[in-house]
């Protein structure tokens, strides 16, 4: 879906008329009326859903109670999932984690110190920090694969250590890696370029509703959930910890910019359709559940 259309759709579903949504985006009486035509099933569907939609905050909450869950997927002997889901493409390799040195700020400080940060400075992150920043918020410690289980164990925590999101880096200025969205692999401590399209750039920054911090930053995180690696042991309560599990990573993100000079902002705005095409990921099954942008001082 074009940019244009997801500006159609919000402010149409927002109720604006069609004089607002023309004022708000810039496109032609004319366009607007050839989209609400070819959208109007789209629209038909989030019509039949908004009722569910207004309650789903406090259903959801409810009814991930242990008290409405069935046997799990894991207990009724449902194969099971792979603990992280390998994308191919060219390697590069990130320094090795052995070898990072960025203890000098103290923890303590480290967290008196850190603030969102959305202004950032022309300096680029060298690839030492990029990797230390890794290390710190996605690197997978340990990996541990039989045919009943497989899991890793990361320097964040993870329900069940499931660890269920997914690492990508829409990088912009760092040292020695050219522009472009990168998949970090978690065990290889590595990563691999997975667009490098001219167009990815300004997809995110635009699915990030345009905010500016997004082109000013050395590099964006966007963590992605596979549910299913969590759901398979616990049900739909699942759902509650994919979000508990990316706010651990992004606190840890943030402490770790401190201590390079760095500063981090996360996001939480951001248009899920576009973020998930952006992404190339069908937005169920694997979904962008939570964006940051870091840069230095
Ligand atoms: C879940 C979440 C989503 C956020 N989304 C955005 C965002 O989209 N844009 C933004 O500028 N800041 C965003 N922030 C940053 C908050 O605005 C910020 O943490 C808050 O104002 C407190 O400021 P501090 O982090 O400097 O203490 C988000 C923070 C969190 C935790």
């Amino acid at each position: 879906m074009q940019p244009r259309t997801f500006d159609y759709l919000y402010f149409k579903t927002h109720g604006h008329s069609n004089e607002e949504i023309r004022q708000e985006t810039g496109l032609s009486l004319e366009e607007i009326e050839i989209m609400e035509k070819a959208l109007r099933p789209v629209l038909e569907e989030i019509e039949a859903e908004r009722p569910k939609a207004k309650t789903i905050g406090a259903d959801f909450a409810r009814l991930t109670r242990y008290i409405y869950a069935d046997k799990s997927d894991q207990e009724q002997g449902t194969p099971r999932p792979d603990a992280i889901k390998a994308r191919s493409g060219e390697v590069f390799a990130l320094p090795a984690v052995a070898k990072l040195d960025f203890g000098k700020t103290s923890l303590q400080d480290a967290i008196l110190q850190r603030r969102s940060l959305r202004k950032y400075s022309d300096e680029p992150l060298s690839l030492q920090e990029l990797s230390f920043l890794l290390y710190c918020s996605s690197w997978a410690r340990d990996f541990r694969s039989n045919e009943r289980m497989e899991i890793t164990l990361r320097n964040v925590p993870s329900a069940g250590s499931r660890h269920p999101i997914e690492t990508f880096v829409d990088i912009r200025r760092v040292t020695g890696l050219k522009p472009g969205l990168y998949y970090y692999h978690p065990i290889k401590h590595c990563l691999v370029l997975y667009d490098e399209s001219p167009e990815i750039q300004d997809q995110i920054f635009e699915g990030c509703f345009r905010q500016e911090m997004i082109q000013s930053s050395a590099a964006n995180f966007i963590y992605t959930a596979v549910p299913y690696r969590t759901c398979w042991r616990y049900g739909q309560r699942g759902y509650r910890y994919l979000y508990l599990d990316a706010g651990h990573i992004g606190q840890n993100l943030h402490l770790a910019a401190e201590a390079v000079s760095a500063g981090a902002c996360m996001i939480g705005a951001y248009l899920d359709e576009a973020m998930n095409e952006a992404l190339k990921i069908d937005g169920s099954e694997e979904f962008v559940i939570y964006i940051a942008t870091v840069g230095k001082k």
